[in-house]
C-alpha cells in the first residue's frame, strides 16, 4: 500500500498529464488552424504520449491497492501571439512538469519508497528527453522559421514524427 501523500501526488499527477495532453492539442488546434499541418501533428503525437504517461501513472495507482480519483482538466487559456509562442509555452510546460515529477521522486526518496522510486526513474529520464525536444523545437523555429521557405520545410519535418506507445515504459 502506498502512503497517502505520495498516492496523493501521484492521483495529482494523473490529473497533469492529461491536462498536458488537452494543453498540447490546444496547440494541435492552433497550428491547424494556421495551415500548419505538420506542427499540429507533431502536437497531436505528443499528446498521444501525455495520455500514455496518465495511464501508466493510473495503472501505478490502481496495482498499488489505492483508489483513483480524477480531478477536473482545466481549459487550456493561452492565447499565441505568433507561431513561436506555443512552442516556447511547451518547453516551460516541460519544466514545470519535470518539477513535478522530482517533486514526488523526492518525496519517496524521504519515505524510502523504492518501488515508487523504481517508477518514477524511467519519467526521470522522459522528462529529461522531453524539455530537450521542446528546447530544440524553440531553437530550430527562431533559426528556420522566420522566412516561408525555412517554415516551410520544418513543417514537413514535424509532419514525419511517428506515435510510439509508450509500452517502454515502467512495469505496471
Ligand atoms: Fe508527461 Fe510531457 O510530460
Amino acid at each position: 500500500m502506498l502512503d497517502k501523500k505520495i498516492a496523493k501526488l501521484l492521483n495529482e499527477q494523473v490529473n497533469k498529464e492529461l491536462y498536458s495532453a488537452y494543453l498540447y492539442l490546444d496547440f494541435a488546434n492552433y497550428y491547424a488552424d494556421e495551415g500548419l499541418d505538420g506542427f499540429a501533428h507533431w502536437y497531436e503525437v505528443q499528446a498521444q504520449e501525455e495520455r500514455d504517461h496518465a495511464f501508466m501513472i493510473r495503472r501505478y495507482l490502481i496495482n498499488s491497492g489505492v483508489k483513483v480519483e480524477f480531478l477536473p482538466i482545466a481549459k487550456p487559456d493561452k492565447e499565441f501571439k505568433n507561431h513561436l509562442a506555443p512552442l516556447e509555452a511547451g518547453y516551460e510546460h516541460e519544466q514545470y512538469v519535470t518539477s513535478l515529477i522530482t517533486a514526488i521522486y523526492h518525496e519517496a526518496f524521504e519515505q524510502k519508497d523504492y518501488k515508487t522510486m523504481q517508477f518514477l526513474d524511467w519519467f526521470i529520464k522522459e522528462q529529461g528527453e522531453e524539455e530537450t525536444n521542446a528546447d530544440d523545437m524553440v531553437k530550430k523555429m527562431k533559426l528556420f522559421g522566420t522566412d516561408a521557405k525555412g517554415l516551410y520545410a520544418l513543417n514537413q519535418e514535424l509532419a514525419a514524427r511517428v506515435y510510439t506507445p509508450s509500452a517502454t515504459g515502467p512495469a505496471m
